[in-house]
């Protein structure tokens, strides 16, 4: 296992530690709620919850406070892989290893599953976990909210659904992923900066973010290319099936992977620039996403 896998794995540990405790309260004899917990402890890399921590290190921020957004944005992120997989999106039966949550609980019980994880998101950034003044919760809470909807996450989805076995030009692509993908994971760099209440750095670190986000789909489109699926624990070259519009599709294996060392570059240029060896483990982080199987 490379060394910054390891991390990740503590990482997610600790943050599958927060949600079970969290859920503890909670729990309920339902198959909703067993449906809910199925597609959220199914064992998800949480590279999002990495990105949180590597970048609170930027403003040595408390690590447990890091672990409770991270919890948070796995909520949302588990809740929109629950509606991905559903036969009107992606129409996957597997995920992360196991039957995708509808193929268990039924079409239904998935939807709600993920309606629940997505409002559970904004439980945990609003409770007594995420200790910090009033005005940063509610600009964490404004930032999470407006990733997911129809400028993030839902916006995302609903163009790359219609972008199915069109011809879309590069920019459009990067415009689609960049809400699919690149606002929850920009969330997860600019939180740092408002957990630190430094809001001139909120600009700079969405903009990181969002180059992050779309080098991490890229790959994930990278690794449905030409992955294992023993390894990814989803079904592999189903983009090309389905005629998906992807960065491959537009400009070719070779320059996609070009673009990705431009991204990398920019990316690493901007942090090193800004915050010098702080941004090391950030910088590492960004890193792994060129050499992971998964
Ligand atoms: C997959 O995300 C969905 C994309 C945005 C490409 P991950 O690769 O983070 O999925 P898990 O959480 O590790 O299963
Ligand atoms: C999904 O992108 C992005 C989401 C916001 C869920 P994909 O459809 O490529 O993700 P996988 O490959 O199914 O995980
Ligand atoms: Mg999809
Ligand atoms: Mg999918
Ligand atoms: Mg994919």
């Amino acid at each position: 296992m490379l060394d910054t896998e390891k991390k990740i794995v503590k990482v997610a540990s600790h943050v599958d530690i927060f949600l079970k405790n969290y859920l503890k309260k909670r729990t309920e004899n339902t198959q909703l709620f067993n449906a809910l917990k199925y597609g959220l402890f199914s064992g998800g890399k949480k590279f999002r919850s990495y990105l949180i921590v590597t970048s609170g290190k930027l403003f040595n921020l408390n690590y447990k406070q890091l672990i409770a957004i991270g919890a948070a944005v796995e909520c949302m992120h588990s809740y929109s892989l629950i509606h991905d997989d559903l036969p009107s999106m992606d129409d996957d039966d597997f995920r992360r290893g196991k039957k995708s949550t509808h193929k268990v609980f039924g079409e239904a019980t998935a939807i709600l599953a993920g309606n629940s994880l997505l409002t559970l998101a904004f439980e945990i950034l609003s409770s007594n976990n995420i200790n910090i003044n009033a005005k940063s919760k509610i600009n964490l809470i404004n930032a999470l909210a407006s990733s997911a909807g129809h400028s993030g996450i839902a916006g995302g989805q609903y163009l790359d659904l219609k972008f199915e076995k069109m011809r879309v030009n590069k920019n459009l692509i990067i415009d689609m992923q960049n809400k699919k993908t690149g606002e929850l994971i920009s969330f997860c760099t600019e939180s740092a900066a408002i957990m630190a209440n430094k809001n001139s750095h909120r600009k700079l670190l969405k903009r990181i973010g969002l180059d992050i986000g779309l080098l991490f789909q890229i790959t994930d489109d990278l690794l449905d290319l030409y992955g294992d699926k023993n390894k990814t624990g989803k079904p592999t070259r189903r983009d090309k099936q389905k005629g998906k519009a992807t960065v491959i599709k537009s400009l070719g294996v070779n320059k996609t992977i070009e673009f990705c060392y431009e991204l990398l570059d920019n990316i690493t240029d901007k942090l090193e620039n800004k915050y010098g060896s702080r941004a090391n483990s950030l910088v590492d982080s960004v890193n792994f996403l060129l050499r992971r199987d998964h």
